[in-house]
């Protein structure tokens, strides 16, 4: 697939002696859907700020669109849309003005139509005349959501964009992410919250304490450290793991009423079928039995616990 940003030993240290970002090498690929995904203070926002030209990079280099963000930022700025993490709004202007003006600020000649579709699309042409200090915090994101979409970019920045948001513009959010990506737009988005990578990103990139520790497809991530957990519902309760269970290291869960297995999906020899005989030997009982896939959550608490040793 065609790269649509190449990011090269990108690190940032800033002023106040703080390393956010140790080398970054990153490939977005022209098309899809990529989440950064890492705890708080983890340094998304430093490399979104960067990739965006809003934060000078320490070392590296990004281009975008075949343009360098430092020596060509406004080609390549022309091409990115960004909806940053914090609020930034102009307070006395209206919706419509402050949409209007941020296409504008990146060259394009005005488009009524375009800005009054992407308003409705985001639940704003009613408020469009009102002014934007008198707009609820979430009318406020979608405004810079929209702000964001007014020059029609053909790469997309979210920095976490549903962090704090309601039920509703979560959902508009996530319509508008695929629409757009049916369209071709890049969409680059960042999250502490696994699920969402898990369910809106093609690739996911996992970002540690400034470090890029991982960058996978995300089926591959969930078919590579994804694990199965076995639960039997056993007849009687158990005090204790008997010794005959060792070999399988399973852990007695819910007071001994539940024993819990965990066993790699991808082996040829799970240990599954030796397990469920060596209990029919040992004449425990099971009322009944579930298998369940580990989430990308349990994923990434396993490589936090890996790489820091710290809890996520
Ligand atoms: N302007 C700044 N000056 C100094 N340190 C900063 C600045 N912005 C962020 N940091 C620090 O850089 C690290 C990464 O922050 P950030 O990129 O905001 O992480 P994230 O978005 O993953 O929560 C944090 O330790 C943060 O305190
Ligand atoms: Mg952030």
């Amino acid at each position: 697939m065609q790269p649509v940003i190449s990011i090269e030993g990108l690190t940032k240290t800033y002023k106040s002696g703080l390393q956010a970002l140790k080398p970054i090498d990153l490939t977005i690929r022209k098309g899809e859907i990529f989440a950064l995904l890492g705890p708080n203070g983890a340094g998304k926002t430093t490399l979104i700020s960067v990739v965006c030209g809003i934060v000078t990079p320490t070392t590296g280099t990004i281009v975008a669109d075949g343009h360098d963000i430092q020596t060509e930022y406004r080609q390549a700025r022309s091409k990115i849309g960004l909806v940053p993490q914090e609020l930034t709004t102009d307070a006395f202007e209206t919706v419509l003005a402050t949409v209007t003006f941020s296409r504008g600020l990146f060259g394009k000649a005005p488009d009524p139509k375009h800005i009054e579709s992407v308003l409705r699309e985001l639940s704003l042409w009613e408020k469009r005349n009102d002014k934007i200090m008198t707009l609820s915090g979430g009318m406020k994101r979608r405004v810079m959501i929209a702000k964001a979409l007014s020059h029609e970019p053909d790469i997309l920045f979210l920095d976490e964009p549903t962090a704090g948001v309601d039920v509703e513009l979560r959902r508009d959010m996530w319509n508008l992410v695929r629409r757009l990506r049916e369209q071709g737009v890049t969409i680059i988005l960042t999250t502490h919250y696994i699920e969402e990578a898990e369910e809106m990103a093609d690739r996911v990139g996992v970002i540690l304490k400034g470090e890029l520790i991982l960058v996978e497809e995300k089926t591959a991530l969930m078919k590579k450290l994804g694990k199965k957990t076995l639960t039997l519902n056993l007849q009687d309760p158990l005090q204790t793991v008997p010794p005959e269970l060792a070999e399988w290291n399973v852990t007695l869960k819910n007071e001994g009423h539940e024993l819990e297995y965990v066993f790699d999906s991808n082996l040829e020899k799970t240990g599954v079928p030796s397990l469920l005989r060596k209990l029919s030997d040992l004449g425990i009982a099971f009322k009944d039995l579930n298998t369940s896939q580990s989430s990308l959550e349990d994923i990434f608490v396993s490589l936090v616990h890996r790489d820091t040793g710290a809890a996520a």
